[in-house]
């Protein structure tokens, strides 16, 4: 299945100069959405995930199914102020701005084994920063899911030496 052919490209969004690879049109399409995770399932089963790591807030929308697939938990990485209990907290870069993301700071058993999903890998510093709270939650990280990635951006040269699972890439 061609499944870039689903991503609707918009340019100048959220800024000038940016071309925003959609994801809804994927997401609406049934046939799409059942490639999509059964693909990234049959790609991540070797890595024995204990859970998932997705982040706020695409990275939820594929996430939860593929834990669902593969039969492990799911933990969520939020934007700051989200979460109710005590959280520990990393800082990162965007293509187009700066943020922090939060996690429950008991999550995870240490030791636990943890792939960490999103829809896009542009700069890597959502995933950067998401491998650091892995890191601090002493939990083991084997390995990263995209469906996107934006080569040129280069970010999985920012990313931990673990298997990086990838679906579409634009150069
Ligand atoms: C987008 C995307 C990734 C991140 C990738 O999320 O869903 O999480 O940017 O960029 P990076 O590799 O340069 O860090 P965004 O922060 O726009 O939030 P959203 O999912 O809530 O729209
Ligand atoms: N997140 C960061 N860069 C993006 C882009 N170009 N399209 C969609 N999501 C993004």
């Amino acid at each position: 299945m061609d499944l870039k052919s689903f991503i609707r490209d918009i340019p100048d969004f959220p800024k000038p100069g940016i071309v925003f690879r959609d994801i809804t049109t994927l997401l609406r399409d049934s046939q799409g959405l059942r490639y999509t995770i059964d693909t990234l399932k049959d790609k991540c089963d070797r890595l024995s995930p204990d859970y998932v790591v997705g982040m706020e807030s695409r990275g939820f929308l594929f996430g939860v199914p593929l834990a669902y697939q593969l039969g492990c938990g799911f933990i969520p990485v939020r934007k700051p102020g989200k979460l109710p209990g005590q959280v520990i907290a990393a800082q990162y870069q965007l293509e187009y701005g700066s943020d922090r993301l939060e996690m429950h700071i008991d999550a995870m058993a240490p030791g636990s084994k943890v792939l960490i999903v999103d829809d896009l890998i542009a700069t890597g510093g959502t995933a950067t920063a998401t491998a650091q709270l892995v890191q601090e939650a002493q939990c083991h990280l084997v390995g990263f899911a995209f469906i996107i990635e934006l080569k040129a951006l280069g970010g999985r040269n920012q990313l931990p030496d673990v298997p990086i699972v990838t679906l579409i890439d634009y150069d």
